[in-house]
């Protein structure tokens, strides 16, 4: 097993004990995550689409077919592959395509893969073409191929591998190539999150920390979460320091303002970055169309980050347009800033 790759196994009360764990990236996340389908708050019809299908899997003692995420960071798709692997009662394998460098990699990882075991594939487009040709006999056979030699004396190996069950996420599925996206048999999309549910999960959030907060509060965190729960969580962390330390430990919509003020988070949620972006399009090129690779230019910014971090929820609450010849800065963009709008005369 390569550091690359985080194994998780079950216990007998279906709670999941970590090992081989770099110190640094465990409980903390974990210990917010909801642990079962019926503690998850949202993405309703995603739940009940996995629900449905891992029931009828355990029902006949079968793999859960290959599960595909796509959608921003932070929704929820690496969540999603640690409750299937604990509904499941299988041990998870966390890697991501970058990670996979040569096919050797990959090989190492299936091949220690038992009965029921999921193995969780982030940012699968990003997968070498290589590696991608391993995947396919392995999610379709359950086998990998070995060559041995090389020219006349090449010769092939069939190794079986024992049924597994992959969950893939992907920030990009058209960048996925049809082959592989081909091989998923349960394919959802995570979309951003409404008002009601980031404040269910504020408050949920709110008590694993152990901290009070009232409606106001967790209302507040909640419009300033770019619809998105690994935000809320990491927001409340930032409210819940601010609250202890400036005010009297308990969360209100008074204590939201002030620390994500502090955190240069705004009242629609936006962060600097998504201020300096908007910026660039209305002030530097006139509001558009521009694209994207001059935005990320100017920004000296990675186009990565702008297409697959900023961009969707800019685009979700209607601050950008996305036309074929580049990005356009919507009037809202205008009033949000403060900017007066600039009508082109053409
Ligand atoms: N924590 C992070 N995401 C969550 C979700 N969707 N439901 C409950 N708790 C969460």
């Amino acid at each position: 097993m390569t550091d690359d790759v985080l194994k998780y196994s079950s216990d007998t009360e279906g709670i999941l004990t970590r090992s081989n764990l770099p110190v640094d990236q465990e409980p903390d996340i974990l210990s917010l995550r909801p642990e079962k389908m019926s503690d998850y708050i949202g993405q309703a019809e995603v739940v009940e689409t996995l629900e449905i299908a891992i029931q009828a899997a355990l029902l006949r003692e079968e793999p859960l077919e290959h599960v595909l995420f796509h959608g921003p960071p932070g929704l929820g798709k690496t969540t999603m592959a640690h409750i299937i692997a604990n509904e499941m009662g299988g041990n998870l394998t966390v890697t991501s395509g970058p990670a996979l460098e040569k096919g050797g990699d990959l090989l190492g990882v299936l091949t220690h893969l038992e009965e029921g075991d999921v193995l969780f594939i982030d940012e699968i487009h990003r997968t070498p073409k290589a590696v991608e040709e391993f995947l396919y006999p392995a999610m379709e056979d359950f086998a990998v191929d070995f060559i041995f030699d090389k020219g006349v004396h090449a010769r092939s190996h069939r190794y079986r591998l024992k049924n597994f069950t992959m969950v893939g996420a992907t920030t990009r599925v058209g960048l996925l190539s049809a082959p592989l996206r081909d091989r998923f048999g349960i394919f959802r999309s995570l979309d951003f999150y409404d008002e009601k549910d980031l404040v269910q999960i504020s408050k949920r959030s709110a008590a694993l920390l152990d901290i009070a907060i009232d409606d106001g509060g967790a209302l507040e965190l909640a419009k300033r979460s770019r619809g998105t729960p690994r935000i809320v969580n990491r927001l409340l962390k930032r409210v819940r320091d601010y609250a202890q330390v400036r005010s009297d430990g308990r969360i209100n919509s008074k204590t939201v303002h002030a620390a994500l003020d502090l955190e240069g988070v705004d009242e629609k949620g936006l962060s600097n970055l998504d201020r300096r972006y908007l910026n660039t399009i209305i002030r530097f090129y006139k509001g558009g169309p521009v694209g994207i690779e001059a935005i990320a230019a100017t920004l000296q910014e990675e186009t990565d980050t702008l297409v697959d971090v900023v961009e969707p929820y800019l685009l979700k609450i209607g601050l950008i347009m996305r036309t074929s010849s580049g990005r356009k800065a919507a009037d809202a963009a205008y009033q949000h800033l403060g900017l007066p709008f600039q009508k082109k005369i053409f």
